[in-house]
């Protein structure tokens, strides 16, 4: 018994021992009891410069399974891998495909750091959400977040640790086709939007089921002249300050992990290689702690630009500005080891930007287990799953707008059994489907044609196309929908642009709706049956024209997989609409850009009345479609008694705002209660009116509410040209309504 003692304690001795050696043979930045900062300092000390420019690196990879990783097409970039010259990949997805691409850089390269995968998943990954302009008309900040929680989660389980959302730029230009990316116009909404989308998107990132989010452009991107994509920017101190940057602030204060630089210039400077922007606003004033990456190619373009003489000064002005991760234009992986070199770049400005690459992957857990998102069990278990589906069909639903609805045609009444349904996109999911789905497979989504059937029973649709995909008509094509039209109870027809026709690179100098869909039209109201317009797009049209040729008009835009079921809902009264619009609708394209918070000037035109010799159009009036915030439902509200709880008060004290309001109609319904202001007097002039607050609210048939909300200095504040804060004092007006044009007002006094 004593000896058998005696070998058990040799055995823990040795295994003790072995241990100990073991612990201290381990380098320091894979040791797991150190802190990040730590090991990322013990990694760095053992890097090379080339190495270190490779973490800066982000390649565009292209599909990387099994086979291709030895197609002679890719070769030279998994080489690449191998020799540490590749930090970051974009477009390579799925469990089996990143996991292949990893084994290379751990197994394979010196050092053995892990890849970071990143893609733009914009609404949806494989089950497709809203686009986010569309999303963003639900004002339903929480639905937000569970939304891009479901986008993290399907993207994480297909090895995906980043993606390039939200985009947060604030645009008043539907001509720009990244609008439908956005959350619209208003900047106070957009900074609340990005934050409740960054928060479903990262969680804490430590559990490999969030990603990381890239805040995109950095900055004032929403501003290219006359909404032509990768155009020119021309933009005041002063409107960047209270226009463009509070979102990309608030997205900071979110704790966004990374930022994307912009294409454009801000105050002639690129602004990849923009010091004011990316080292003085967003490092020291805002303590950004993530990394910047540039755009598509950025760096390289300050060539185009006319600020870098060839890819070695390029790659030198961006770094030195504080710009960290190359994306696709490979000058830094190339040139940053010469410019140290001869001392361009110091060690210390590299270290920092390599070092906060390597924090993510550090907090990422991939250091741990490069392999941790890359699980296919999980890749197939999570996508597309029914508990996904259902909540895309709740985000739908709640991003369609009601925006006309003569004789209350809609909900469609239970005698209307017969119905033409006309339209190109009623049935092509290509075309409401796309842009930017990501993963997703339009065969997969939910046809409007589909979902009416589905909700009504396929007797009851008639279905015809109407226009061709070009958007021209035919005699043929037209006498159809009307014959159709003249067998049916009501007339639903489908027009807009192709969900196609949205997102990059496709900016419009038109956005009427095609003269093909206006025949159609106007073939189908002579039949005199009620016509419900459905607009398919991707960014505000010009509807002026259908408000004549429609009995109704329902906003739908570009609403991914569930567009049928949750479109259906809508019609048939299954769901009452509550979305209001979040940027306004052109009465016309020469308008542009026209937006709810403009400034009064020296001679504003009153509305309505006599415009004589006052800022205004000879031709059309000054006012939009339909203005911000609007959005009908199927039942009434009623605003009144607003109150607020002082006439004055000083910096530090703040005021209640309370109105009550009353469902006036038969059916239950969500209202959007918003909270307006105006400062009437400023050393610097501040818009006719400022959205600072709002509540979604659920209100029973007959019922009332009293909605409250506070303002405090903060709300009543501006900035300055150099991004002072600043609070004055005098009069200010409050409004509250149910959209921006329709308000109650008071006013009180800021001492
Ligand atoms: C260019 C776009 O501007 C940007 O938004 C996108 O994330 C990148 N390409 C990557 O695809």
């Amino acid at each position: 018994m004593k000896k058998v003692l005696l070998v058990f304690q040799l055995f823990l001795l040795v295994g003790l021992i072995t241990a100990q050696k073991s612990s201290t043979n381990l380098p320091a930045y894979k040791n797991t009891q150190l802190s990040i900062n730590q090991r990322i300092a013990d990694l760095l000390k053992r890097m090379t410069i080339q190495e270190k420019a490779g973490q800066l690196n982000q390649l565009n990879g292209g599909v990387f399974t099994g086979p291709a990783l030895n197609d002679p097409g890719q070769k030279g970039k998994v080489q690449m891998v191998r020799d540490g010259k590749v930090g970051s990949f974009l477009n390579v997805t799925g469990a089996k495909e990143t996991r292949a691409i990893q084994e290379v850089a751990v197994k394979e390269s010196r050092m053995g750091i892990p890849i970071l995968f990143a893609f733009d998943v914009i609404h949806g990954y494989k089950t497709i959400f809203p686009i986010p302009l569309a999303e963003a008309c639900s004002w339903d900040l929480k639905q937000m977040e569970i939304n891009s929680a479901i986008s993290a989660k399907e993207s994480s389980a297909a090895g995906l640790h980043w993606t390039f959302a939200p985009m947060v730029d604030i645009s008043t230009d539907p001509r720009w086709g990244r609008v439908m990316e956005g959350a619209g116009e208003d900047t106070y909404y957009g900074g609340l939007v990005a934050a409740a989308r960054i928060k479903g998107l990262q969680g804490n990132l430590d559990d490999a089921a969030h990603i990381m989010a890239c805040v995109k452009h950095f900055a004032a991107y929403g501003a290219v002249e006359a909404g032509r994509e990768y155009n020119h920017v021309d933009v005041s101190r002063v409107a960047l300050w209270n226009k463009y940057l509070p979102t990309y602030k608030a997205s900071v204060d979110a704790g966004a992990a990374t930022i994307m630089n912009s294409f454009n210039v801000v105050d002639g400077i690129p602004a990849s290689a923009n010091s004011f922007l990316v080292d003085d606003v967003l490092k020291k004033r805002w303590g950004f702690k993530g990394f910047v990456v540039s755009d598509w190619g950025s760096f390289g373009e300050l060539i185009n630009h006319g600020y870098a003489t060839d890819d070695k000064d390029a790659a030198m002005k961006a770094l030195l500005s504080g710009s960290m991760m190359d994306m696709e234009s490979k000058v830094v992986v190339e040139h940053l080891p010469a410019l140290v070199k001869e001392g361009k770049i110091t060690m210390q400005q590299v270290d920092e930007a390599v070092g906060k690459i390597l924090y993510y992957k550090f907090k990422l857990g991939l250091f741990e287990d490069p392999y941790k998102f890359s699980d296919e069990a999980r890749e197939k278990a999570v996508l597309f799953s029914p508990e996904n589906r259902a909540v895309a069909l709740k985000a739908a639903q709640s991003s369609i707008v009601l925006l006309k609805n003569n004789n209350q045609v809609l909900p469609l009444k239970k005698s209307a059994s017969k119905i033409a349904l006309v339209g190109l996109y009623a049935k092509s999911k290509e075309d409401m489907f796309d842009f930017w789905i990501a993963n997703g497979d339009a065969k997969d989504a939910v046809s409007i044609y589909e979902g009416l059937q589905n909700k009504l029973g396929a007797g009851s649709i008639d279905y015809s196309q109407g226009y061709n995909a070009d958007n021209t008509t035919s005699e043929t094509l037209i006498n159809e929908a009307v014959k159709s039209a003249n067998n049916a109870d009501v007339v639903i027809a489908t027009i807009g642009l192709s969900g196609k026709l949205g997102g990059e690179e496709r900016s419009l100098a038109n956005i009427n709706i095609p003269e093909a869909q206006i025949q159609l039209l106007k073939a189908l109201q002579k039949t005199g049956k009620p016509i419900v317009v459905l607009v398919n797009s991707g960014r505000p049209m010009v509807l002026t024209q259908i408000q004549d040729l429609s009995t109704a008009i329902v906003q739908c835009w570009i609403l991914g997989t569930e567009t049928g079921n949750a479109v259906a809902n809508v019609l048939t009264g299954a769901y009452n609409p509550s979305g209001k619009t979040v940027m306004s609708f052109p009465y016309a394209v020469g308008q542009i850009p026209v937006y709810y918070n403009h400034f009064n000037t020296n001679r504003p035109a009153p509305d309505p009345g006599d415009g004589a010799w006052k800022s205004r159009y000879r031709d059309i009036p000054n006012q939009p479609l339909y203005p911000f915030g609007y959005g009908l439902s199927y039942t009434t509200f009623a605003y009144s008694g607003l109150k607020l709880s002082a006439s004055a008060i000083a910096k530090t004290e703040s005021v209640k705002v309370s109105v009550n309001v009353t469902n006036t109609g038969k059916m239950d319904g969500e209202e959007v209660v918003q909270l307006y202001i105006r400062d009437l007097t400023a050393s610097i002039v501040r818009p006719v009116k400022e959205l600072k607050g709002f509540q979604k609210i659920n209100l029973k048939a007959g019922e009332s509410k009293s909605v409250e909300f506070t303002l405090s200095a903060k709300d009543l504040s501006f900035y300055d040209a150099n991004g002072k804060t600043i609070v004055e004092a005098g009069k200010f007006n409050v409004f509250v309504g149910g959209d921006s044009k329709n308000t109650l007002m008071s006013s009180f006094d800021l001492k």
